[in-house]
């Protein structure tokens, strides 16, 4: 592990361990400013997953930084299934999301280390939300090679939420990416991708397909 990256990895989890508090509700523990601002990033998810899987399919789903893990409930109470799989590198925050939900499949583990810890094509689905809000310097860098692990991790979307930069209250403590930057570095990679934008002043979605070649087709809609 290079130093920056463990200097990454030190700061994350300093961050998140020291909001753990069991009274606390989980939005505030994980920094989101209020609990509809965090169910409305994961709405926008619910929302592509009606889109491109049958009502009774049930994709194998991984939430990439999955916090406390409450993708999980989030999606149960929609109606929407999945074979839910969360991972995060916080070990306090994934102790906490065990003790409010035992029994989800939850993992410590860090999926942008140079060796993945997961075998390519593991997911149908690799999401993650929040994870690249954190400033620490090289964000863009990070988030693209981030994207593209998330794509060589699913055999059909990969879809990350960012802050966006047209924001007009930004704190100093976040990254605010460009939608265009993001996209323009996945069409180098040969990663088709769209962006929503429509959903929330300060947010946006990038939704990758995995890429046609060598990938035989799922079941689903679209
Ligand atoms: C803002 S919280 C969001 C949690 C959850 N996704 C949610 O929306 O409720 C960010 C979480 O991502 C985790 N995280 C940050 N970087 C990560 C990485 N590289 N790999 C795995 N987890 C990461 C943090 O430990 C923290 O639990």
């Amino acid at each position: 592990m290079t130093s920056h990256m463990s200097d990454r990895l030190h700061q994350i989890r300093g961050y998140y361990s020291e909001r753990v508090h069991p009274r606390l509700q989980g939005y505030q523990i994980l920094s989101w400013s209020s609990r509809e601002a965090q169910y409305g990033r994961f709405r926008v998810l619910l929302e592509i997953l009606q889109q491109c899987f049958p009502p009774d399919y049930c994709p194998v789903l991984l939430d990439l930084g999955c916090g406390l893990a409450e993708l999980a409930k989030f999606l149960l109470e929609h109606g929407c299934m999945v074979d839910y799989r969360g991972c995060d590198i916080t070990e306090k925050i994934l102790a906490e999301a065990r003790r409010r939900t035992p029994g989800l499949q939850l993992e410590c583990c860090d999926v942008f280390q140079a060796q993945p810890p997961y075998p390519a094509a593991s997911f149908e689905v690799v999401y993650c939300s929040g994870i690249f809000n954190l400033e620490l310097g090289n964000n863009d860098a990070f988030a693209l090679r981030g994207l593209i692990r998330m794509v060589q991790l699913s055999r059909r979307l990969a879809v990350a939420n960012f802050l966006h930069r047209r924001t007009r209250r930004k704190f100093r403590a976040c990254h605010y990416f460009d939608p265009d930057a993001l996209l323009a570095g996945l069409h180098q990679a040969g990663i088709p991708a769209t962006v929503r934008e429509d959903y929330m002043e300060n947010d946006f979605t990038i939704v990758c397909h995995k890429p046609a070649a060598g990938n035989p087709e799922p079941p689903g809609r679209s």
